[in-house]
């Protein structure tokens, strides 16, 4: 058996030397086939390498949570400035009109609600489902750590096989346990353990300590989580850290959907992720958005 992390040597994450995307603008995608290239093209930009994409998927285990309670009325319209629409086959089929040509990541895990252990997730969409509601990526939970540990992560091995089989890139998410400690070594051995197993995506929180380790010592790109609701300039700030500390986009949902103004929050997320604006003006942005929202 190999040392768990013991070694005195320091490590090296080489930081700020870019990881060579040979071929194809994304990394750690060169060697992946035409149609899973295809499918991350629709999703991250080609221009800038990057995304964002909206979380809506929290009913499948949260029911109708704050700003979701009807997505009719209020996410549908927001869904028209993503880049990328992260939801449950549920509400896609059901609310979502099809002319609507976001690429769809879908909610592929479920299982326990809020009420019970979160990690003991099953797979619960058909990859066959999955073609048919033309997904660009299939996403599920990834609980390291987690009591299910080894159950999600043997889901993930089996979704990422079944995308294999289709290509249809995974987007592993790495969970984090209510009792555990967010910090740089955690999200490492998560996102490297998700990338080592096959996902092509790996979505993760933000860390103010050390996280251009985490998306450095991870050779497939990663999408900052949202998180719970905070201030508009401190989502905004959080998401420009994340980008210019290696992140390849956002996947947010509270910090748009509850925020005061949720259009002009996507637009301002717009301009810091792919056009590296600095918070303070996409504040300003946001305010002035904000303003012609009322
Ligand atoms: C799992 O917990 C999910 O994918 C969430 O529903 C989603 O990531 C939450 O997004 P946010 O934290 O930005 O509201």
């Amino acid at each position: 058996m190999p040392d768990i992390d013991v070694a005195t040597q320091a490590k090296k994450f080489y930081e700020d030397v870019p990881t060579e995307t040979p071929g194809f603008f994304l990394k750690g995608a060169s060697a992946l086939d035409w149609g899973m290239k295809n499918r991350l093209s629709r999703i991250f930009n080609p221009k800038t390498g990057r995304t964002v994409m909206f979380a809506i998927d929290h009913g499948y285990f949260q029911g109708p949570t704050t700003g979701l309670e009807r997505i009719d009325l209020t996410i549908v319209p927001l869904m028209y400035y993503a880049d990328a629409i992260m939801l449950t086959r549920g509400i896609l089929r059901t609310t979502v009109p099809p002319a609507l040509t976001k690429p769809v990541v879908l909610r592929c895990s479920g299982g326990p609600s809020v009420l019970k252990e979160l990690s003991n997730e099953e797979l619960a969409v058909d990859i066959e489902d999955a073609i048919r509601l033309n997904a660009a990526a299939i996403t599920l939970q990834v609980f390291i750590g987690g009591e299910f540990e080894t159950r999600s992560v043997h889901n993930m091995t089996r979704l990422v096989d079944m995308g294999m089989r289709y290509g249809i890139p995974t987007m592993a998410v790495t969970a984090v346990g209510k009792d555990m400690v967010r910090d740089a070594r955690y999200f490492r051995l998560a996102c490297r353990i998700c990338a080592e197993l096959g996902a092509q995506l790996v979505k993760t929180y933000y860390i103010p300590e050390g996280f251009k380790t985490i998306t450095a010592s991870c050779p497939v790109p990663i999408v900052m989580a949202g998180g719970k609701k905070i201030a508009e300039l401190d989502a905004l700030t959080m998401a420009y850290k994340a980008i210019q500390e290696g992140a390849s986009g956002v996947d947010m949902g509270r910090n748009i959907f509850q925020s005061d103004a949720p259009e002009a929050m996507m637009q301002a997320i717009h301009k810091v992720v792919h056009e590296d604006m600095k918070p303070a003006e996409a504040y300003e942005l946001y305010e002035t958005l904000k303003n012609q929202e009322k």
